[in-house]
């Protein structure tokens, strides 16, 4: 098991790149596989969940060779991927089970996914249930839980769908379930989310339509090979972000960071709370937007969050609550109960944690109340949650002693060399392995 033991830091600065964006990385796998032509992709995510997204597409017949960041796939086209011989083991990566469960759902072949603890606890009728409808043939263990079995195709017709979750999963999961379909496919978003697929899918040469709350998409489109570039993750920034606002005389600038409107909501919260965040050398890369995001140190203020920012924010939570435990006042945050169904309850596991460090939280249904106050020391566990993990240790640098974090090993899964990135900028992480 790894823990990090974290100090209380100095100031954060430097000039640094965090790694790439994992959404992209696992769509732009996801789409490369079944395009027609050879793509090349840079910047890749060498995480563990997109890891093993090459790593399914590899037993399904598709020819991937990666080194380091660049990817290369020989795309087998839509109805190109083989039965794979052993399950699709998606680890800890509810994105990849989702987005999978939508492709698979339309092959003439049987697989079975799996998952790890973690990802064998997460909702996943919120996927099968639509499928159902589109003619899908799908097993789950009780609940609606991994593994999944997926049986072959016998014909998928396309579905209009209002999505009770404002969720990208859901959506990116029935355009590509419809990719396999005959008709319209029609998704309606009760709030804006991450519109990356949409995106990608116009890179490679598919039609998508959207105004914002109704995604639609037309059946049996041929994709084409392209490059795809993907930038800096935004939600691995966001640690960076808060670590330079919370730390006296910080002053960092992040590289090439995702600046999609739809993932922005970090930014948006931090700013509300007295933030000091400049966005510089604007630009696009590959259908997407991209800034160097520069970050000083600033005293926040606690706030309401604004309930349509929940969506455009949603990973960034637990960082955001190490901000509002180092605000003045109280920051409330409510509709987003869909933070209970992470890779942990977010909501619980960070207010236990902060808790132990001495933080005031009332935790409610769908929301937190955090005050702020002096953050403690001492040790916390992060459940396994890459996330709650590396926001604890940004809270460590402005604790009174150190910081135990124990079950910190899935940091791997987004943010390989998080500790040694973390400490060139002044956070002071020992790892014990
Ligand atoms: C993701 C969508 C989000 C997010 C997840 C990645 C994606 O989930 O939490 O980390 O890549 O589509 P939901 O869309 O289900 O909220």
């Amino acid at each position: 098991m790894t823990t990090f033991i974290c100090s209380p830091g100095e100031k954060i600065s430097g000039n640094i790149r965090v790694p790439g964006d994992k959404s992209i990385s696992h769509r732009s796998v996801i789409l490369s596989s079944i395009a027609e032509g050879v793509s090349h992709i840079s910047g890749f995510l060498q995480g563990e969940d997109s890891l093993n997204t090459i790593k399914a597409f590899q037993q399904m017949g598709v020819a991937i060779e990666r080194e380091c960041d660049r990817v290369q796939v020989t795309g087998v086209g839509l109805q190109g991927l083989r039965a794979p011989s052993a399950d699709l083991d998606m680890g800890n990566s509810g994105t990849a089970m989702r987005l999978m469960l939508g492709l698979l759902a339309g092959q003439n072949f049987a697989s079975r996914m799996v998952g790890d603890h973690s990802l064998s606890s997460r909702p996943m009728l919120r996927v099968i249930d639509p499928l159902r409808t589109m003619g899908a043939s799908i097993e789950s263990a009780d609940g609606g839980r991994a593994p999944l079995q997926i049986y072959a195709s016998q014909g998928l017709q396309a579905i209009s769908y209002d999505m009770p979750v404002a969720s990208a999963q859901i959506k990116s999961c029935l355009l590509l379930a419809g990719l396999y379909a005959t008709g319209e496919t029609r998704v309606h978003q009760p709030a804006p989310t991450r519109d990356h697929s949409e995106r990608m899918l116009r890179a490679f040469g598919c039609e998508v339509v959207s105004d914002g709350s109704e995604i639609r998409m037309l059946a049996g489109q041929t994709l084409s090979a392209c490059d795809v570039e993907i930038p800096a993750d935004i939600s691995s920034a966001a640690f960076f972000m808060v670590a330079a606002t919370i730390s006296a005389d910080s002053d960092i600038t992040l590289q090439h960071v995702g600046i999609n409107p739809t993932r922005t909501g970090v930014i948006d919260i931090l700013n509300l709370m007295g933030a000091r965040i400049e966005l510089l050398n604007r630009r696009e890369i590959g259908g997407e937007p991209v800034a160097d995001i520069r970050v000083q140190s600033a005293q926040l203020t606690g706030i309401d969050i604004p309930r349509e920012l929940v969506p455009l924010a949603i990973d960034e939570f637990p960082v955001l609550f190490v901000a509002a435990a180092c605000a003045r006042g109280s920051t409330r945050l409510s509709g987003a109960e869909e933070l209970r169904v992470k890779e942990s309850d977010r909501i619980q596991v960070m207010a236990d944690g902060l808790t132990v460090l001495g933080i005031a939280t009332r935790v409610q249904l769908d929301g937190i109340i955090i005050e702020g106050g002096r953050i403690g020391a001492g040790t916390v566990d992060s459940h396994g949650d890459h996330r709650t993990a590396m926001a604890y240790c940004v809270a460590s640098l402005r604790a009174q002693g150190d910081i135990r974090i124990n079950n910190s090993d899935n940091v791997k899964t987004s943010f390989p060399g998080f500790a040694e990135l973390a400490n060139t900028a002044g956070l002071r992480i020992q790892t014990d392995e």
